[in-house]
């Protein structure tokens, strides 16, 4: 019966339909979607804090009005994710757990600082930018409710990425002043964005047996090198250099030559060692004790319905 199982499932995978939470699957694959889809749900939660930093300091109402609309998906989103994986078998509580006690990652990217309004553009452009590229694969992922929470996800992810544009379109058309604050964050946030794809193929421990899952569909250096060429053409429109002396067009491969990322800070940053690695998990801890309220009396009024339902 255990080949069968195995068969199976082997089978779904092979013909690019979708594993199902009810439908057995082998426990390592089990486990690996528990690992991403939590660290994805963390880092979209984790996410909401350096944009947050500057809702109450955006230029004018109406660009706060959007980045508190912004930051308010990045928490549905996470909140999405945390669902998708608790079809897997384990509770939020848990995850949340794993995260606050360090046993789970979230994003290196978000332990980076805004220092000024144009990085909310330059987080908006690069950042979102880079996550729509790792995430639309994901929409074809072989786990069902993983596969469809990314439908909507990417949705919202593209309108993110154009008003984090559209920011730098008006920086960089502004005053001087403005153009250099756009350039700067440009510069700040280019190398840590393409890190984000993770380690470079040879390194990245999961990416084999992930791709044979069909979790993953491309490797994280196609995807960096698909983003790489993507914003070459945008970096044009919006007259805004890429911090990269050696980024060429290469006639031959059909692509661009680029410098990489450093790997080395990657895992600095990953292992707990970035700019702000230790303020994101204090605040993070702090809003969790902060919230044991609101939990209580959410659990107190729902065994109040339940109750009375009776
Ligand atoms: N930040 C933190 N940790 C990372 C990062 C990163 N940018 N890239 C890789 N890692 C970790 C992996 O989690 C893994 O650690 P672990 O074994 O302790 O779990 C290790 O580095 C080795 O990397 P890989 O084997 O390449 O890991 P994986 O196959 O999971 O690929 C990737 C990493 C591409 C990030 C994948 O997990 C993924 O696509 N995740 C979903 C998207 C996501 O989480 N995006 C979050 C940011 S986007 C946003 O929220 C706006």
């Amino acid at each position: 019966a255990g080949e069968d199982l195995q068969g199976y499932f082997d089978a779904i995978v092979a013909a690019d339909q979708k594993v199902e939470p009810r439908d057995w699957m082998p426990e390592a694959y089990r486990k690996t979607l528990i690992r991403q889809i939590a660290q994805h749900a963390h880092s979209e939660i984790i996410g909401m804090q350096p944009e947050g930093n500057w809702i109450s300091r955006a230029p004018s109402l109406k660009r706060k009005a959007i980045l508190l609309a912004k930051v308010q998906d990045e928490a549905g989103h996470g909140l999405y994710l945390y669902a998708a994986a608790e079809t897997l078998g384990i509770s939020r509580d848990e995850l949340v757990e794993m995260l606050i006690d360090g046993r789970q990652k979230y994003s290196s990217i978000f332990n980076y600082p805004t220092l000024t309004w144009a990085d909310v553009g330059a987080i908006g452009w690069l950042v979102d930018g880079a996550a729509i590229v790792n995430q639309v694969p994901l929409c074809r992922c072989s786990y069902g409710p993983y596969a469809r929470a990314m439908i909507r996800v990417c949705k919202e992810e593209s309108f993110h990425q154009r008003q984090g544009f559209e920011i730098l379109h008006t920086l960089s058309h502004g005053t001087p002043g403005q153009k250099a604050m756009a350039q700067d964050a440009v510069d700040r946030w280019w190398y840590p964005s393409l890190a984000m794809f993770g380690p470079p193929d040879g390194d990245s421990t999961h990416s084999e047996r992930s791709m044979a899952w069909k979790i993953k569909r491309f490797s994280n250096d196609e995807l960096r090198q698909r983003f790489v060429d993507m914003c070459v053409q945008q970096a044009g429109v919006l007259d805004l250099r890429i911090p990269d002396p050696d980024l060429r067009w290469d006639e031959e491969r059909q692509q661009h030559h680029y410098t990489q990322p450093d790997y080395d800070e990657l895992m600095r940053v990953i292992k707990g060692d970035g700019p702000c690695n230790q303020e994101r998990m204090e605040h993070r801890r702090r809003a969790h004790e902060e919230g044991a309220w609101v939990r209580e009396a959410a659990m107190a009024y729902a065994a109040k319905r339940e109750n009375s339902a009776v």
